[in-house]
C-alpha cells in the first residue's frame, strides 16, 4: 500500500519507518514541521530533544495513535508496532502473565508469554499481580508484553525515566540484549544523553519540528562513559541540545544519569 498524506500505512519491505514532510499541529502550532525520517529494519535509534520539542508527538504519529490531530506529510510504518511508555501501564486487575498476553491469540499464547517473561528475568512471577512488583519489574513486564508480539518496530517513550540509576543500568543491558535477539527497529525517546549513547547506534536530535542532527554511534558495546570518542560525542549532543558545562547556562538541561526528570 502506498503512503498517503498524513496517514499511516503498513510496510513489510524496505525501511521500517519512512516519514516525509511530516506535520502535526496543536493549537495552530506546528509541533512537527516537515519532518523527514527513515529507520532501517533492525536499526536502534535514540531520539533526544528539549522538553516540548515534539518527541512524544512523533512517537504517537509513528504508532498511529494520534488520530484527530491536523496532519500532513507521508508516513509508512510497520503494522506490528509495540509501544513502551514511562509507566508500565499494566492492568491491575490482571495477573502478570495475562497482562503480557493481553490481546494475543493462538493456542501457544500462554507459552509465548511465559517465554517472554523468562527473557526479562521474571520467570516464576506469572501469577503475581502488578501491584506486587517493583517499578523496574513492572517495566520488565511491559517490555515482555511488547516483545511477545515480535514487533518490527519498538517505540519507547522514556521507558526508564522513572527508575533509579542502578535499575536503569540493568534495564539498558536487558533492552540491548532483547533487541539483539528480536531485532526490531527501535526508536527510543530519552532525556538522557548517556542513555542514548549507551543503547543506540544512531542519535537523532529533534528541534523546531525536524530532525536537526543525525549522529551515528560507532563506539563498541558495551558503552560506558569514558574515553575521548565518548566524551566528544557526548559534548556534541549536549551542545546540540543547548546545554553547556556551565549549569547556569542551561535552564532546561536534559537530565544526566541520576536525575531522571
Ligand atoms: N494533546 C495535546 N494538545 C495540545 N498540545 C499538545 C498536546 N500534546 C502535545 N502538545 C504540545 O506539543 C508540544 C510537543 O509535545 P510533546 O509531548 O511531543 O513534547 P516532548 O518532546 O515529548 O516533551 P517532553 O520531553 O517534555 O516529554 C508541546 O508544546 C505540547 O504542549
Ligand atoms: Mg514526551
Amino acid at each position: 500500500m502506498a503512503p498517503h498524506p498524513g496517514g499511516l500505512t503498513g510496510t513489510r519491505r524496505g525501511p521500517a519507518v519512512r516519514a516525509e514532510g511530516l506535520v502535526r499541529t496543536y493549537a495552530g502550532r506546528r509541533v512537527l514541521d516537515g519532518l523527514d525520517l527513515t529507520l532501517a529494519p533492525g536499526e536502534f535509534a535514540a531520539l533526544v530533544g528539549r522538553s516540548g520539542s515534539g518527541k512524544s508527538t512523533l512517537l504517537r504519529a509513528l504508532a498511529g495513535i494520534d488520530h484527530g490531530i491536523p496532519a500532513s506529510g507521508a508516513l509508512s510504518a510497520p503494522h506490528d508496532v509495540s509501544v513502551v511508555f514511562q509507566d508500565a501501564r499494566l492492568l491491575p486487575w490482571r495477573r502478570v502473565l495475562d497482562n503480557v498476553v493481553l490481546g494475543l491469540t493462538g493456542p501457544d499464547a500462554a507459552e509465548r508469554g511465559r517465554t517472554a517473561l523468562a527473557e526479562v528475568g521474571l520467570g516464576g512471577r506469572e501469577r503475581a499481580w502488578p501491584t506486587e512488583l517493583s517499578g523496574g519489574e513492572q517495566q520488565r513486564v511491559a517490555l515482555a508484553r511488547s516483545l511477545v508480539r515480535d514487533p518490527e518496530l519498538l517505540l519507547a517513550d522514556e521507558p526508564f525515566g522513572a527508575l533509579d540509576a542502578l535499575t536503569r543500568i540493568r534495564m539498558h543491558a536487558l533492552l540491548r540484549r532483547l533487541w539483539d535477539r528480536h531485532q526490531p527497529a527501535v526508536l527510543l525517546v530519552t532525556h538522557d544523553v548517556d542513555e542514548a549513547i549507551a543503547l543506540a547506534d544512531r542519535v537523532l536530535v529533534l528541534e523546531e519540528g525536524r530532525i536537526a542532527a543525525d549522529l551515528p554511534v560507532t563506539l563498541p558495546t558495551p558503552r560506558t562513559p569514558g574515553g575521548h570518542a565518548y566524551a566528544q560525542l557526548r559534548a556534541k549532543l549536549l551542545a546540540l541540545l543547548g546545554v553547556t558545562d556551565d549549569p547556569a547556562g542551561a535552564p532546561d538541561a536534559p537530565a544526566t544519569p541520576g536525575d531522571p526528570t
